[in-house]
């Protein structure tokens, strides 16, 4: 190699490894196959968007030649680390994961790369300041949660007609990116209005009853709210239960906006006890069998394959609750 063709080389070498393409060879290889043995680890089944998760990724793998090991880690990061840690003894070929926390589950995202197994995170994903796609997992497949949070607030603050907005916040399981992230994107957006003010806002772990439970205790202490931002629909249906057990009228005199775009909240908007439900999609089959043949077949992989979420009010949600989970 003459001189100027060593320093197109190392130059290109170091483009490489700073666009990560370099690095992402580090990644476990997948050798193309009429079949796999796939795990698929879920965070827990307690709410319609979970079901239609775990039922997408089960009708993926008949038709994208899937034996599907699945595990339930019930609500639990430690069990769903555990479940990590079998699928790896098990000798699965890859691992699909919805990481229920942001930072627990990344020791078990390790451990499966040094078995030679490849991660595909789904839904939601780990610390991105420890672990990160195309080095320690392949990608994340999911929906841009701060954008959803950011989505919410624009409406309200478009369709909130009254003097002053005090509001609620049910947050999402804590640690969890969705849960950090839609409270960064709203409370950003909100907070650059001075008409809204956010006076609570706890966790209701995107759990209906917790929800429930928490908007009530709230109600007590903020009586003049008349905001419920939730991160998720479950959450929202549990609020509403609570401010009309409280004698309030939601969708009256409480604009309650929210998440996910479950046929519940659908049904509440059309009945106009909800505003807006900015969709996160659970329908992960399609794309995750999409991205692993195409992973497998050797195609760059972004580190983000983004899922494109619609957005449900009073205009459309009749249209689309048939095809709601
Ligand atoms: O990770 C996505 C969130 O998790 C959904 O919004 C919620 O309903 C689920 O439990």
């Amino acid at each position: 190699m003459d001189k100027r063709s060593v320093l197109s080389f190392v130059a290109t070498m170091a483009a490489m490894a700073l666009s990560g393409a370099a690095v992402a060879q580090d990644l476990p290889k997948l050798e193309q196959q009429d079949s796999y043995k796939i795990g698929f680890a879920q965070t827990e089944s307690n709410n319609p968007w979970r079901i239609a998760e775990t039922k997408s990724m089960q009708d993926i793998a008949a038709s994208c030649g899937w034996e599907l090991v699945y595990t339930d880690a019930a609500g639990s990061a430690a069990k769903q680390v555990a479940d990590v840690d079998s699928m790896i003894a098990q000798g699965v070929d890859a691992i699909f994961l919805p990481p229920r926390e942001e930072k627990p589950l990344i020791p078990a995202v390790m451990r499966a790369k040094q078995a030679g197994i490849p991660v595909f995170l789904i839904d939601r994903s780990v610390d991105p300041a420890v672990a990160q796609a195309g080095r320690d997992y392949v990608t994340f497949i999911g929906s841009d949660f701060v954008d959803q949070g950011r989505r919410a607030a624009e409406w309200l603050t478009e369709n909130f007609d009254g003097e002053k907005g005090v509001i609620i916040e049910l947050e999402g399981t804590t640690g969890s990116s969705p849960a950090n992230d839609r409270k960064k994107g709203f409370d950003e957006a909100i907070g650059a209005n001075d008409k809204f003010e956010i006076v609570a806002s706890q966790t209701g772990d995107f759990a209906r009853d917790k929800g429930r439970q928490v908007m009530e205790t709230l109600l007590q202490s903020h009586p003049d709210v008349n905001v419920v931002y939730a991160h998720n629909d479950e959450m929202a249906i549990g609020a509403i239960q609570a401010l009309e057990a409280a004698g309030r009228k939601p969708g009256e005199d409480v604009t309650v906006v929210s998440i996910d775009g479950t046929r519940d909240a659908l049904q509440a908007i059309i009945d106009g006890k909800m505003g807006v439900t900015v969709e996160s999609s659970p329908f992960f089959g399609p794309v995750s069998c999409d991205t692993l043949k195409k992973y497998a077949a050797g195609e760059t992989i972004e580190p983000w394959v983004k899922v494109e979420d619609r957005i449900f009010t009073a205009e459309n949600a009749a249209d689309h609750i048939g095809e709601a989970y």
